[in-house]
């Protein structure tokens, strides 16, 4: 038989630490996931710097990528003989030697609607991954998203901008292009993949102008986004699209491109700028900011406000119309 036993256990050492005095402190629960967190390094600045250094580094290899790419391009293209003229034809004088040297090219010289033709098929396959890689779609998406009522786009090349209009703001879209190939791209996306998101009476209005010499007129919003660097006279453009609006109420909404806050950058655009316009139709060294110093730009548009991208390259500017009492009614 088991003898029952009484067991009493007693303290072999006395305890080492004091009482805390105050015991309020003393905590007598395990630390709340409140505490654990704060202790942990700190993932949002972490992840924000990560992804700005990516987008840094990429845009920056990008630039210097593409440039040498037009460069290789330009010298291809110049050592082979054609019989056809090319836009490139009018920029080469012959000295009294013989000798062809080439000139600078400028938008009296170079005329790009060639390029556009040949560029219309391949536009967004080539454009749509630095644009996902710039975050391009989104300040799409910021700009976009604001037009309202009768709404005219120019310069709408492949229609890039369709996904981002708010059916339930804009009553008309008016589209226009300087270019029929990229226009007729244009057209057959929209018919094809956004016509249904509007209703069934939406009609959008698809005509070839000049952005410079624009005929229309009475518009809530006028669109462009990166035409500026394509067209002969930026400054007249944007006086045209100041003249399209209704009234002083109507905004122009700008996505473009230019020069950027930095010298090594503009330094890079300006060696390359040639090749550039030779392949893509585009001026990538304008100031677009300065556009709105010229006294014919000011006379007739005023900013709202402006924030720059990529280095200051890329400018998201909302502008509105000056309108003389006259023009408002
Ligand atoms: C770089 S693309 C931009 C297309 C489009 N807006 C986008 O965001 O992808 C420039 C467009 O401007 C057009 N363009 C060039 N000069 C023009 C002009 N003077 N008037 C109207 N469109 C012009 C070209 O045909 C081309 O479609």
């Amino acid at each position: 038989m088991v003898k029952k036993q009484n067991i009493t256990f007693q303290p072999t050492q006395r305890l080492k630490y004091k009482p805390i005095p105050n015991a309020s402190n003393h905590r007598t629960s395990p630390p709340t996931a409140t505490t654990t967190t704060a202790k942990r390094p700190r993932l949002a600045p972490i992840l924000l710097g990560g992804a700005f250094l990516y987008v840094t580094a990429t845009y920056v290899s990008m630039i210097v990528f593409k440039s040498k790419q037009d460069t290789t391009l330009d010298q291809s293209q110049q050592q082979q003989p054609s019989d056809q003229s090319s836009p490139s034809d009018a920029l080469t004088t012959k000295k009294a030697d013989g000798t062809i040297v080439m000139q600078q090219v400028t938008p009296k010289n170079f005329d790009t609607r060639t390029i556009w033709g040949q560029v219309a098929d391949r536009y967004d396959d080539e454009i749509g991954w630095d644009e996902k890689v710039m975050g391009i779609g989104l300040l799409r998406r910021w700009l976009v998203g604001q037009a309202t009522g009768d709404v005219l786009e120019v310069s709408t090349g492949t229609g890039r901008n369709f996904d981002y209009y708010k059916p339930t703001q804009v009553e008309s879209l008016t589209l226009t292009d300087d270019h029929p190939a990229m226009l007729k791209s244009a057209e057959t996306k929209f018919t094809k993949h956004h016509q249904s998101r509007f209703h069934d009476a939406f009609k959008a209005t698809f005509t070839p102008a000049n952005v410079e010499a624009l005929d229309e007129n009475g518009f809530d919003t006028v669109v462009d986004t990166f035409g500026l660097c394509s067209c002969g006279d930026p400054a007249a453009a944007l006086v045209s699209m100041a003249e399209a609006c209704k009234s002083d109420e109507s905004r122009i909404l700008l996505l473009e491109h230019g020069r950027s806050h930095y010298d090594w950058l503009n330094r890079l655009l300006d060696t390359n700028v040639d090749q550039h316009v030779k392949k893509w139709g585009c001026w990538w060294n304008r100031n677009i900011m300065d556009l709105f110093e010229e006294d014919r730009v000011k006379e007739k548009l005023e900013i709202v406000s402006v924030s720059r991208w990529h280095f200051g390259t890329t400018c998201y500017v909302v502008a509105k119309p000056k309108k003389t009492p006259d023009e408002a009614k």
